[in-house]
């Protein structure tokens, strides 16, 4: 059941638009949120679509404007339901998904819903602050309006800033038809209506584009990884998984102006609201059975954190928290390496199948709220033993490489599979599974290494009693 949903995910052949993509469909509404962070912004849109032709197949979804980068992160949803098989391609220059639409008749309508996260499109600014002063973050898109290859009867823009502290935004095209150009209330902007959007994107495209800006405060720390190097070993033995990161976190806020005072930073513990840009703790939440806890840096062991076994939400216990401390307090462009761990029931995480096949599942990362890792390796290390191993990850990666490891004491070394990523968010947190075959024999091969290396150590020993002992015996001679 489980290989079969795997084998879902397989990408399909693409469909290519060679003479211009067919205006197949209208949009008759789309209604965008954008939700403004510190270094991620989640936004949703949601497309009311119609079909201009029988059976258009393909729903051509523009994710930016010509030569923008594609989301960090999103999925498709048709009338509520998440698409699997949806392809990232480039359409006229732009990033975009071909969504397979199914049975469609002329005029049949169907809601398309958009889920993104974007990184890498905003920074402080200022660059450089003094330790006690308000924290503003600048995003910017290159585009306005939504992009779409098709014409649009009528949109929304929604923009929400995490405070209503917004010091200024960009302006918005005077071409079309609209009930406003942008209207302000707290600490949202809505943009629009506007009425009869033409195609912003491919051939057809008279729609004007332009760029948008919102310059806002924000009052919590902006972390960002630089590095995250996961390893996941795998004891079949031990009935256990270990899971290590090798974590490089940097405070991704402006830089601090002058010295850095710890009285200043000591007497913020007793004002109403902290300081936003120093960072001094997060939250890592880990699976509900994970057991010996560690986390040390280059100095040695970090005694300040806690881990909160077994934490219940709504009555079940979903999962354990390590909150954690850095040694000493980030302020911004520092930066932390540090290294946590944590053992957890291979039972959790691995099915046995038929034959001696396994079904190893291994979660990418664990997510940190609105913080983006910039590179990411994972290295799964399997049994010694283990052999056809296969990867399935539930989104595409830069990287996977198959080896072997071998350590102190094993025979045939382990298989060991690493994946590369760049550009990781929170929702990037799925499991990546691994299939092997693991026969019984492989599983005594390693006691039975042991044993014959405690074995000839044994006979070693004797060996050498032995020579002592005659060598004793000539001495007395
Ligand atoms: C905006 O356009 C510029 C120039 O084409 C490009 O370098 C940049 O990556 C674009 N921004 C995004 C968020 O894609
Ligand atoms: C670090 O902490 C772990 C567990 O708390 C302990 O077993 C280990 O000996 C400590 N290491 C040092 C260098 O203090
Ligand atoms: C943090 O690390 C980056 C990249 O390694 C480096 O360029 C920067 O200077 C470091 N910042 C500080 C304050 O050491
Ligand atoms: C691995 O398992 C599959 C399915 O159980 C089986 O068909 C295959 O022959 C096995 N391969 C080896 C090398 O044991």
């Amino acid at each position: 059941m489980l290989l079969s949903t795997l084998l879902a995910l397989a990408p399909l052949a693409l469909a290519k638009f060679e003479g211009g993509v067919p205006q197949s469909f209208i949009n008759t509404a789309i209604a965008r949120t954008i939700e403004l962070g510190g270094s991620t912004h989640v936004v949703t849109t949601q497309y009311n679509v119609k079909a201009l032709v029988d059976n258009p197949e393909t729903y051509v979804l523009a994710l930016g404007k010509e030569g923008d980068e594609p989301p960090a992160w999103y999925e498709v949803l048709v009338a509520g339901q998440p698409v699997q098989d949806v392809v990232t391609d480039n359409v006229e220059g732009a990033p975009a998904a071909l969504v397979p639409i199914g049975k469609m008749k002329k005029d049949g309508t169907v809601t398309i819903s958009l889920n993104e996260i974007v990184a890498k499109s905003s920074r402080p600014v200022p660059a450089e602050i003094e330790q006690r002063a308000p924290q503003y973050i600048m995003w910017e898109t290159n585009s306005t309006l939504v992009d779409s290859v098709y014409t649009s009867d009528v949109e929304r823009i929604k923009i929400r800033a995490p405070t209503p502290e917004i010091i200024g935004q960009g302006k918005v095209p005077k071409t079309y038809t609209r009930d406003s150009d942008l209207t302000k209330s707290g600490a949202t902007i809505t943009l629009g209506p506007f009425y009869s959007v033409p195609p912003t994107l491919g051939k057809d495209a008279k729609g004007e584009q332009s760029p948008f800006w919102v310059h806002y405060e924000t009052k919590v720390p902006i972390a960002g990884i630089r590095s995250l190097r996961r390893s996941a070993e795998v004891s079949h033995w031990g009935a256990n998984l270990n899971i290590q990161d090798e974590i490089e976190l940097f405070n991704n806020g402006p830089r601090l102006k002058g010295q850095f005072s710890r009285l200043n930073h000591q007497q913020s513990r007793f004002w109403a609201s902290k300081p936003a840009q120093v960072l001094s703790e997060l939250v890592m939440r880990l699976p509900p059975l994970a057991r010996s806890v560690y986390y040390y840096d280059v100095i040695g062991n970090v005694s300040t954190s806690h881990f909160r076994e077994g934490v219940a939400r709504k009555g079940r216990t979903t999962e354990s928290q390590l909150e954690f401390r850095p040694r000493y307090p980030l302020l911004g462009g520092w930066n932390y390496t540090f290294t946590v761990g944590w053992d957890s029931p291979l039972s959790e995480s691995l099915k046995a199948e038929q034959d001696g096949k396994y079904v190893l599942s291994v979660p990418f990362l664990t997510p940190l709220k609105d913080v983006v890792v910039d590179d990411e390796e994972l290295r799964i290390i399997l049994p010694e033993g283990a052999t056809d191993v296969q990867v399935y990850t539930p989104f595409p990666v830069d990287e996977i490489d198959h080896a072997v490891h071998k350590t102190y004491l094993d025979t045939t070394g382990r298989p060991v599979v690493t994946l590369k990523k760049h550009l990781v968010t929170e929702n990037h947190a799925q499991p990546v599974y691994v299939t092997y075959n693991y026969s019984r024999a492989a599983l005594f091969k390693k006691p039975l290494t042991v044993a014959a290396f405690c074995g000839s150590i044994l006979l070693l020993f004797i060996l050498l009693r032995r020579v002592d002992y005659s060598i004793e015996k000539k001495k007395r001679e």
